[in-house]
């Protein structure tokens, strides 16, 4: 698996992860497949899972906890407060709960989930940065935030870095492309494409078959090899079976070449 550094920490992270909205909620049998997937795609290398406090009110952590028992060390994990949680208690509670959920002593990457029009931007990087100065997490992202935004919050931060931005971004929603990614690649913060695959409402008729047929890839493969080809974005497709976690493993097993990475890029533009 491709790996990237992620903002400027110098650790690197698989360029394809998991994510893990809507897990947790099944039970049975259903609950254990998910399991088995996630564990599958660890041992297939995408190692990076993104779960939050508020997926199935808390249900999708513990199922994370529970897929990441015998592999704590090698997994980078990262969940995400909500924002009516971001007063300064609120965030170190919401933290140490989700760290219950999981199971874990710490989070990798802890994430303000949306930007809140409510509670100062100062008082909840404080917070954030109590729990890095305290080990119950190690790196400070965000999401869903706006240039300005992502700078409000970096200059709130006096001793850390926002590490990362979680924003929307497949080949077919692209709006970041505006302002969000170049400031990102500038400012060497890791954007984490969430919905890569279009929330599973994949293009296949759109996409082009002699392509596909060239590079031996399915209509996903092609859509997570097109979104993680520039630096600094990663992704974190959701997939709640083995076929698509396998398949979303090899998505970059080889580069599309620049020509046909432009080709694509206009043709969804
Ligand atoms: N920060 C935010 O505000 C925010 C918002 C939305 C999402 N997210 C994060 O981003 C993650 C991914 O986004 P998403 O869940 O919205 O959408 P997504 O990853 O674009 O799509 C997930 C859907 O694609 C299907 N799928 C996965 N691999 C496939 C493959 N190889 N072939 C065909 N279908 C495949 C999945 O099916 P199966 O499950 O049946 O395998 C699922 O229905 C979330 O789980 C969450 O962690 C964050």
């Amino acid at each position: 698996m491709e790996l990237r550094e992620i903002g400027k920490t110098g650790e690197k992270i698989p360029v394809v992860g998991m994510g893990t909205w809507a897990m947790g909620n099944s039970t049975g049998e259903q609950r254990r497949e998910e399991i088995k997937a996630l564990q599958r795609g660890i041992e297939l290398g995408m190692n990076f899972i993104d779960t939050a406090e508020v997926y199935g009110h808390g249900k999708s952590e513990s199922l994370v906890g529970d897929a990441i028992k015998e592999y704590r060390d090698d997994v980078f994990l990262a969940t995400k407060v909500a924002p009516e949680n971001f007063a300064y208690d609120d965030v170190i509670r919401s933290c140490e709960t989700s760290i219950q959920r999981l199971g874990v002593k710490f989070v990798d990457l802890y994430q303000l989930h949306w930007p809140s029009p409510r509670i100062r931007i100062q008082e909840t990087m404080r917070a954030m940065e109590e729990l890095v100065a305290t080990g119950k997490t190690r790196y400070i992202g965000v999401s869903n935030f706006s240039v300005e935004q992502t700078m409000q919050a970096q200059e709130s931060l006096p001793r850390s870095e926002v590490v990362s931005n979680q924003m929307r971004y497949s080949i077919t929603s692209r709006s970041i492309e505006a302002d969000v990614l170049p400031f990102c690649r500038k400012e060497k913060i890791t954007v984490i494409a969430y919905s890569p695959l279009d929330t599973g409402k994949i293009p296949i008729s759109r996409i082009p078959k002699d392509m596909l047929a060239r590079y031996e890839m399915t209509p996903a493969q092609l859509m997570l090899n097109w979104v993680t080809y520039q630096d600094p974005v990663v992704a974190i497709p959701k997939a709640g079976r083995i076929p698509h976690i396998e398949e979303n493993a090899r998505s970059i097993d080889m580069r599309i070449s620049q020509a046909d990475y432009e080709a694509l890029s206009k043709k969804f533009q």
